[in-house]
């Protein structure tokens, strides 16, 4: 795989914990993107969640937790909920009072072996540099019996925002790199790859999609979103600043707005559940 800026910063350890997810900030405008705007209504996280059969007793470890959006209601599935991050930052912002929590890295999980009945490792794997140590440990700290909970985007999501970000870059006269045509997931774990990284420790896997669409009523949660991502993109941008950049996007939108109700983002999200 071609490693340019980009996927550096996406799978960068300080890059992760000092830029995109210091703070659950960024993080959380894109959930909360996704919650406003996301047709049909269907609420990731538990259809997430509801492709395991809780016996109500497990206990699950989330080992990229971020700012939190499966706790609580992971917490009502199992008996034991920990939550745990790379960033201390996030996990330092949790609200949920008497949550056990864990700043770790998922390639070094500290917990004991066989202790976890449930590990959810969601939108994170591909951030994880060594994801073949990370899986290695998940195995090791599944009991046996237990599952992993992998859910991931397709290496096509949201084609439609990859493809105004590139226009924007192309009236700027920005070279335009491979990597931006496409989702930054795709050669790092998607749903087109996630099952060939994930059968050298999992014997079972099923992999469940979901479909929709971002359908944007306005220009605003359009760039806010793109903004949210202002870390990674500004390592392609040498010669404009990141204002340039914006000022394009809001122009872009603003051309489309006017003979458009809606900005149209499809979506294609999913899960793997997987048993040893
Ligand atoms: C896109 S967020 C996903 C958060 C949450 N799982 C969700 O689905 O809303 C990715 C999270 O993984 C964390 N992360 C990245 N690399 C990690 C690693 N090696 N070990 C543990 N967490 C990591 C980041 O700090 C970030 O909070």
């Amino acid at each position: 795989m071609q490693m340019t800026e980009s996927t550096l910063s996406f799978t960068n350890k300080n890059h992760l914990v000092t830029e995109s997810y210091k703070t659950e900030d960024k993080l959380n405008v894109r959930i909360l993107t996704h919650r406003l705007y996301t047709q049909p209504k269907v609420d990731f996280v538990e259809w997430v969640l509801d492709k395991v059969e809780w016996r109500g007793n497990e206990t699950a470890v989330d080992i990229g937790c971020g700012s939190g959006n499966y706790v609580a209601a992971g917490q009502t599935r199992c008996q034991t909920y920990i939550a745990g991050d790379l960033s201390f930052g996030m996990v330092q912002a949790l609200s949920h009072p008497n949550l056990p929590r864990l700043n770790m890295d998922a390639q070094q999980i500290p917990l004991a072996s066989s202790s976890v009945d449930v590990v959810l490792a969601n939108h994170m794997l591909y951030h994880v540099p060594d994801k073949e140590a990370a899986l290695r440990e998940v195995k090791r700290v599944l009991r046996p019996g237990g599952w992993l909970v992998a859910a991931t985007n397709s290496a096509g999501n949201m084609a439609e925002l990859f493809s105004l970000r590139r226009q924007a870059m192309q009236r700027l006269n920005i070279p335009i790199n491979p990597v931006l045509e496409k989702s930054p997931v795709a050669d790092l774990f998607s749903l087109e790859n996630g099952r060939s990284i994930l059968k050298n420790y999992f014997r079972h896997i099923q992999r469940h999609d979901l479909a929709g669409a971002l359908v944007f009523p306005a220009p605003q949660p359009v760039l806010d979103y793109i903004a949210s991502t202002r870390d990674v993109l500004e390592t392609f941008l040498p010669s404009v600043t990141w204002d340039m950049l914006y000022s394009q996007l809001q122009a872009l939108l603003a051309e489309h707005f006017a003979s458009h109700d809606e900005f149209r983002v499809n979506k294609l999200g999913g899960v793997f559940i997987c048993y040893p």
